[in-house]
C-alpha cells in the first residue's frame, strides 16, 4: 500500500524555493485550504486556488494579491480544464465535510465527494500534472477495536461522508499511472485555527464552549478515541509532498496523516486543564459511534512528514484568539458547516444556491426495454423496413384494445389528424370548430385543408373545449367539431355529439394525450367518431414517432388508408409479396403519412405497458397533488369527471387568475436552474403570430384560454420517475415560496 520513496531529511526554504511548482487547489478557500494556500505561497510555488467559497471570500484575503496566486471561482463539478493547464501537483481538498454535513443529502455529497474529485484527478492527469493529492480522512476506519490501524486494515465507513471518501480513494487510485502518482492521506480530525474557522471540530467546539460557555460537553463516557491533527501540520505536510515531488511513489499510495490519537475525555481534560474557569459535564446526547485510533509511522518512514502539533497546542490558540476577539455565540453558529450547507441548499440555484437536482430531471422521457430494443433488432434484420406485417399487428392491437373497427398507423398524430379531416372532406371555405389549446398540429391541419379553425374558449378547470359554447360558433359553413381530450381527461363528448347531431356534424377526436383514458366507462377511440392517438416519445406509449387514427365507419377508413399512403391502392408489402401484384392505381391526392415497421416494432411492445404506465402516473399525480396542497401559489388543473379513467398524459399546475405571463416564465427558468424540466401546455394558438395575425377578428372572446395561457406550466411526469423525483420538484417549487 504505502510504496516507499526514502526519507525525505528536512528540506531548506532555499532548495524549496529552486522547485517552483505549478499547484491547483481546490477547496483553497475551506478551512485547510484557507492555511495551505499562503504556506504553498510561501514555499515559492504558483497557486491556482479554486472555491466556490460559500464561506466567504475572505479567507484568502491576506494572499489576494500574490502575484503567483490566481483565484478561480469555479464548483468543482463544472472544473474546467483549463484550470489544470501545465500544472505539477493537483491538491483536491474540496468537499463536503465532515460527516453531519457529508449525511444532508447522500447525493450531494457523492456529487462533491466523488465524481467531482474523479473529474478533477481527470482533467490534471490529461494536463500533464505529475502528483494528484486527495484530502481523504480517518473516519474511513469507522469503528474498530483495533489499537493502531495501518492504512491496510479495513475500511467499515459509517456515514455517507466516510463512504464517500472510500470511493473517491478507489477511484483516484484507478487513475493512477505512469507518470501520475495518486495519494490519499487520510487526515485525522482537525484543529487549530485557520482563516475559515470551523467550530464544529471536537478540539475547536469544546474550546470554543469552554471559553463562552464555560462548559465542555463530553458524550457518555468518552472513551472513543480518534486521531487528531492540526491543520497547520496538515497544511505542511501537502507542502512537503508538493516540494518533494520527484520521491512520491510511482503509482498510488495511501497514508495516514495524524498527530496522536486521543480519546474525547483525554481532549475534554486538556481544554479544561486550558480554561481552567470551565467544567466538564457529561451528555448522554447524540453519542459518536465512531472509535478508532490510526497508525501514522508509513507516512513519517516514507517521507519524514512528523506532525508535532499537540491539541494543547490548538487548544491554547483558539482559547486566546476566542478571549483577543471577544468571540461570540452567533460566530460559532454562523461557522457552522452544516448550517451553510443547509441555507445553501434553501437558496434559490438562480441565486447562487445549490440546486435541487444535479442530474436533469426532464419533462418526459421513454421507457424503452429490452423487448422493444429486440423486436426493432428483428426487423432490422428482416430486411423489411417500412410499413408491412408488424404495422398491420400493431393496428389490430390498439383497434382490440380501444375497441374500434378500423386502425390505420400513421407516421404521426398531425399526420392521422390530416387524414381524417381530408377523408371527411373538409376543404377550401369549410369551418372546423376546435380548441385553442393545443398542438399547433390540432389548427394546421385544418389550414392545410384550406378551411378556417374556429376557436372555442376551454373550461378552467380542465382546459377542455367548452362544449356550452360551442352552438353559437356554428355556421353554415361548419363541417366537423374536433375536440381535443387535454392531458389525457376526456372532452363532454355525449354534449359535444349531440351537438354535432343536432347539425349535421362530424366529430373528430385529437386523442393525441389520451390513448388508455375512459370517458363513462368506455375507452377513447371507440365512440366511432375517427379518432387520433399520438406516439410522440413524450407520450404515454411511444412509437418514436407515431400515431393512430381509429374510426368505424368502414369507407371513411378506406379513403383514409388510402390518404395515408398518396392515395393508391395497394401498399408495398402487398405489391412485393410472392402473392402480390405489382399494379396500383391512384384514386386521390394523397399524402405520405404511413407507419414503419421499424416504428410498430416499438409499438407492439408499449401497448402492453399502457396501463401500467397510466396507474404509475396516477401515484405520481397523487402525490404531486399531495405536496401541492401545502403550496399556496400553485393549483393543479385536475377535476376528473366521474367515471372516467384520466390518462395523465401531463399534469399541469396554474398560477393564481392575474399573474402576470413574466412571473409564470420566470417560474420555468427558476425551475431549469433548480434542474428541473418543464413545459408549457399549451399557449393558445390564438396567441401564436400567425393565428393572431391571419385570423385577427376572430379570436378576441376566449378569455379562459387567453388567461391561462399565461400561467400554466406542466411539472415533470413519465412512469419511470420515482417519488423521490416528485419531492424534488415539490422542493424546488417550495424554494419560490420561501
Ligand atoms: C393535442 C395534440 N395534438 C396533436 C399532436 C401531434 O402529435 P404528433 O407529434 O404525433 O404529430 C400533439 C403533439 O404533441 C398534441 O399535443
Amino acid at each position: 500500500m504505502a510504496a516507499s520513496w526514502g526519507s525525505a531529511p528536512g528540506m531548506t526554504t532555499a532548495h524549496a524555493h529552486s522547485l517552483r511548482r505549478r499547484v491547483v487547489v481546490t477547496g483553497a478557500g475551506g478551512y485547510l485550504g484557507s492555511v495551505l494556500v499562503p504556506k504553498l505561497l510561501a514555499a515559492g510555488h504558483y497557486v491556482t486556488a479554486v472555491d466556490t467559497f460559500y464561506f466567504g471570500r475572505q479567507t484568502l484575503e491576506e494572499s489576494e494579491d500574490h502575484p503567483r496566486l490566481r483565484v478561480v471561482v469555479q464548483d468543482v463539478r463544472n472544473l474546467s480544464s483549463d484550470v489544470a493547464r501545465g500544472i505539477d501537483t493537483a491538491i483536491c481538498l474540496a468537499a463536503l465535510s465532515n460527516d453531519p454535513a457529508g449525511d444532508i443529502d447522500e447525493s450531494w455529497t457523492e456529487s462533491i465527494n466523488v465524481d467531482a474529485t474523479v473529474h478533477f484527478a481527470r482533467i490534471a492527469k490529461e494536463a500533464g500534472a505529475r502528483a494528484f493529492l486527495f484530502a481523504s480522512s480517518c473516519s474511513v476506519y469507522g469503528a474498530s477495536d483495533e489499537r493502531s490501524l495501518r492504512e491496510d486494515a479495513e475500511v467499515r465507513p459509517l456515514t455517507a461522508y466516510a463512504r464517500s471518501k472510500v470511493a473517491a480513494e478507489r477511484a483516484v487510485a484507478a487513475e493512477s499511472g505512469p507518470g501520475f502518482t495518486t495519494v490519499s492521506l487520510r487526515m485525522g480530525t482537525l484543529f487549530g485555527i485557520s482563516p475559515r474557522m470551523r467550530y464544529d471540530l471536537m478540539v475547536n467546539a469544546m474550546t470554543a464552549s469552554a471559553v463562552l460557555h464555560k462548559k465542555v460537553g463530553v458524550d457518555g463516557d468518552g472513551q472513543q478515541r480518534l486521531p487528531l491533527l492540526h491543520v497547520a501540520d496538515a497544511a505542511d505536510a501537502y507542502v512537503r509532498l508538493v516540494t518533494d515531488a520527484e520521491r512520491l511513489p510511482k503509482t498510488s499510495a495511501v497514508y495516514n496523516l495524524v498527530s496522536v490519537n486521543a480519546s474525547v475525555r483525554d481532549v475534554a481534560e486538556e481544554v479544561v486543564a486550558a480554561v481552567p474557569e470551565a467544567d466538564l459535564a457529561t451528555t448522554a446526547k447524540g453519542l459518536d459511534a465512531r472509535d478508532y485510533a490510526a497508525d501514522p509511522s508509513a507516512l513519517g518512514r516514507d517521507t519524514g512528514i512528523a506532525p508535532h502539533r499537540k491539541p494543547a497546542d490548538g487548544i491554547r490558540e483558539i482559547r486566546d484568539s476566542a478571549v483577543a476577539r471577544r468571540l461570540t455565540p452567533e460566530e460559532v453558529e454562523n461557522a457552522s458547516t452544516v448550517r451553510t450547507l443547509l441555507e445553501q441548499a434553501k437558496r434559490p440555484a438562480a441565486h447562487g444556491g445549490e440546486p435541487v437536482r444535479r442530474d436533469f430531471l426532464p419533462l418526459a422521457k421513454a421507457d424503452i426495454g429490452p423487448e422493444e430494443e429486440a423486436e426493432v433488432l428483428d426487423t432490422l434484420r428482416s430486411g423489411w423496413l417500412t410499413t408491412g406485417p408488424k404495422t398491420a399487428r400493431f393496428e389490430s392491437m390498439v383497434a382490440e384494445y380501444v375497441g374500434s373497427r378500423h386502425a390505420i398507423a400513421t407516421n404521426s398524430c398531425t399526420g392521422a389528424l390530416h387524414v381524417a379531416l381530408a377523408a371527411i372532406g373538409v376543404t377550401t371555405g369549410d369551418e372546423v370548430i376546435t380548441t385553442p389549446i393545443s398542438w399547433p398540429s390540432t389548427a394546421n391541419v385544418i389550414w392545410h385543408l384550406g378551411a378556417r379553425p374556429v376557436f372555442v374558449d376551454v373550461e378552467p378547470a380542465t382546459l377542455n373545449i367548452d362544449a356550452t359554447l360551442i352552438e353559437r360558433a356554428i355556421t353554415p359553413r361548419t363541417k366537423v367539431i374536433m375536440p381535443v381530450h387535454m392531458a389525457g381527461q376526456a372532452c363532454d363528448m355525449e354534449a359535444i355529439e349531440s351537438i354535432a347531431a343536432r347539425h349535421g356534424l362530424a366529430v373528430v377526436e385529437d386523442a393525441a394525450h389520451a390513448i388508455g383514458a375512459t370517458h363513462r366507462g368506455t375507452r377513447i377511440g371507440s365512440r366511432g367518431n375517427p379518432t387520433a392517438f399520438s406516439f410522440y416519445p413524450t407520450k404515454n406509449m411511444t412509437t418514436a414517432e407515431g400515431g393512430m387514427l381509429v374510426l368505424d365507419d368502414d369507407e371513411l377508413a378506406r379513403t383514409a388508408r388510402m390518404l395515408t399512403l398518396h392515395g393508391i391502392s395497394s401498399d408495398a408489402w402487398k405489391r412485393n409479396s410472392a402473392t402480390g401484384s405489382p399494379h396500383w392505381q391512384l384514386h386521390l391526392p394523397g399524402f405520405k403519412y404511413n407507419m414503419t415497421d421499424v416504428q410498430a416494432a416499438l409499438g407492439l411492445h408499449q401497448l402492453p405497458k399502457l396501463d401500467a404506465y397510466i396507474d404509475r402516473r396516477q401515484h405520481l399525480c397523487a402525490l404531486y397533488s399531495a405536496g401541492l396542497s401545502g403550496l399556496e401559489r400553485l393549483t393543479p388543473l385536475e377535476t376528473v369527471r366521474p367515471d372516467d379513467r384520466h390518462a395523465r398524459h401531463l399534469f399541469i399546475v396554474a398560477l393564481a387568475e392575474g399573474t402576470p405571463e413574466t412571473e409564470r416564465d420566470r417560474l420555468l427558468d427558476h425551475l431549469r436552474s433548480e434542474g428541473i424540466g418543464t413545459g408549457v401546455h399549451f399557449r393558445g394558438m390564438h396567441l401564436q403570430p400567425f393565428y393572431r395575425d391571419s385570423l385577427p377578428h376572430a379570436y378576441r372572446d376566449l378569455p379562459v384560454a387567453t388567461s391561462l395561457s399565461q400561467r400554466i406550466l406542466s411539472l415533470p411526469l413519465f412512469p419511470t420517475m420515482n417519488d423521490r423525483d416528485v419531492e424534488d420538484v415539490l422542493d424546488a417549487l417550495r424554494k419560490t415560496e420561501a
